[in-house]
């Protein structure tokens, strides 16, 4: 397939910076959760495949994967605000660490919401990871384990989309604004 790579304006976090510090992330997670045991990340799909792929497998603890999906903004920078389920958890996680693994937090709509949801599911904890975040975090959700904060740009790449293209790109980089401004 080919794809027009015309769209990309600058790369801002290359592959080896993001390798470093997926590296430093699944140390710290294998070194906070080895004596609690019972872990579970949990993907967001779309976006958090990558760092999924990569992140468990760093990991040196035991460890299980699950991966839910809710519906966001899609393919406009138009955030409404709304959260919704689209697809979720296999099995009840009472009782279980969680820790809920994201590509970005931009208003903290979706993580908000999800932190809130499973919550109320009686896990034996809960604890976020991102790759990366914005600055505008309406919520001030905490992120226990974050890769990188970043400007208020759009970005693709390591699993971020520009109407589902660029998803798989090794590394960060910052859509050239004429793409999605009018
Ligand atoms: C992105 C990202 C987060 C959410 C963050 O998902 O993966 O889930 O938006 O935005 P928020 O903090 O403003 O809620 P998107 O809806 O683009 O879906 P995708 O992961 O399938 O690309």
């Amino acid at each position: 397939m080919k794809i027009s790579f015309d769209p990309i304006d600058y790369i801002l976090i290359n592959e080896s910076t993001i390798q470093s510090r997926v590296t430093e992330l699944a140390h710290q997670i294998s070194n906070d959760y080895k004596e609690t045991g019972n872990l579970m990340l949990i993907g967001i799909l779309k976006g958090a495949f990558i760092l999924m792929a990569d992140l468990t497998r760093k990991l040196n603890i035991a460890h299980v994967v699950d991966f839910m999906a809710v519906s966001s903004y899609g393919d406009s920078s138009i955030s409404s605000g709304a959260v919704r389920i689209m697809l979720d958890l296999r099995k009840p996680i009472l009782g279980q660490h969680i820790l809920i693994v994201e590509d970005i937090v931009d208003t903290g709509n979706t993580l908000n919401y999800l932190y809130n949801t499973l919550s109320g599911r009686k896990p034996a904890s809960i604890k976020t990871c991102s790759l990366l975040r914005k600055k505008r975090n309406n919520h001030q959700i905490n992120i226990d384990y974050l890769g990188f904060d970043i400007p208020d740009v759009w970005v693709v790449g390591y699993g971020l989309d520009y109407a589902d293209q660029f998803r798989t790109l090794p590394y960060v980089a910052v859509l050239k604004k004429s793409h999605y401004t009018k």
